[in-house]
């Protein structure tokens, strides 16, 4: 079996289709262990994974702690809330006071760009980043272009818009990086102020009709409006927002074609997406969840397997 360019998993920017097609193989492996009865492999008896989270997360972290205890490794949970972060110590401290007790990996989710590539500098481990605020979140591009070639077979050739929240989101970074990565067309589509200037360079259009949007894609992958990270306001209202860019049945009954439809959650039902849409056979939504799991296996073991070495 192959291995990974890269010692640690910071971003989608940092590695290779290569690499990709590696976590995907080994993901394809994972799958088929978490549907057995047995769902557990003892491959990282001899790893010990600290999860440190110091943003909110549900998804994520659960399923990376059950990737982990899947694959048979020890795991240790830090919340940034109830830990001596807040009594000032530095993120390398806190990073290192963990790793002295002999850790060998560190999933990080954390509000500031940049803290997992900062952290894969200065400290002795391999690092995971799950969300460094609204810059990447590489599993879950992953575990989205995953389901996209789950879905449709593959994901080179196929016309993917991310609609809604481009600005602030580390998912939709990731998955433009992903996405292009693996010849896929990329289409961005949301309020004008909510599109980053110049994000063409990446590779990718933009359209602010979510209606010629959906006529031209694939795949349709809805993000939430990330309140939490706006300190001022991008559109009037919440209303006028899901009139132009929520996806609604009617909307997508409208289409002479039929359309796959993601989203990263959690979902604000009735926004960004209806119920009746969320919840119809179009969308992938949960599959992406059960196959996070399995990616997050992948990328845990092929990074173990070189710390070993
Ligand atoms: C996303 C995140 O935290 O970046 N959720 C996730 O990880 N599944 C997206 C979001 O918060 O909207």
């Amino acid at each position: 079996m192959g291995e990974l360019s890269v010692n640690h998993l910071l971003g989608i920017k940092y590695i290779t289709k290569e690499d990709v097609d590696l976590i995907f193989e080994t993901a394809d492996h994972f799958k088929e262990v978490i549907n057995r009865p047995i769902k557990k492999v003892p491959s990282l008896r001899d790893i010990t994974i600290a999860n440190l989270f110091f943003e909110n997360s549900t998804r994520t972290r659960l399923s990376f702690e059950l990737a982990e205890k899947r694959l048979s490794a020890d795991v240790v949970n830090f919340s940034a809330a109830s830990s001596s972060v807040k009594k000032g110590e530095t993120l390398i401290d806190t990073v290192n006071n963990i790793l002295s007790m002999k850790v060998d990996m560190v999933v990080m989710r954390h509000p500031n760009p940049g803290a997992g590539v900062f952290l894969s500098q200065h400290v002795n481990a391999s690092i995971v980043n799950a969300g460094d605020g609204a810059h990447e979140h590489p599993t879950q591009a992953l575990l989205d272009s995953y389901s996209i070639r789950e879905r449709l077979g593959e994901v080179a050739g196929k016309n993917v818009v991310i609609v809604g929240d481009i600005l602030h989101s580390r998912v939709a970074l990731s998955n433009i990086f992903a996405l292009k990565l693996q010849g896929a067309n990329v289409k961005v589509c949301g309020p004008q102020t909510l599109i980053p200037k110049h994000i063409e360079k990446l590779g990718v259009e933009v359209e602010t009709n979510l209606r010629r949007a959906l006529e031209w894609c694939d795949v349709a992958n809805m993000l939430r409006v990330q309140n939490e990270r706006m300190d001022i306001s991008y559109f009037p209202s919440t209303r006028e927002y899901v009139q132009q860019f929520g996806l609604n049945k009617a909307l997508l009954d409208s289409l002479d074609k039929e359309i796959t439809i993601m989203h990263p959650g959690p979902i604000n039902r009735g926004v960004e997406i209806t119920s009746d849409v969320a919840d119809s056979d179009h969308a992938i939504i949960l599959d992406q969840v059960q196959n996070g799991v399995a990616v997050r296996m992948a990328v845990i073991y092929l990074l173990a397997s070189k710390i070993k070495q």
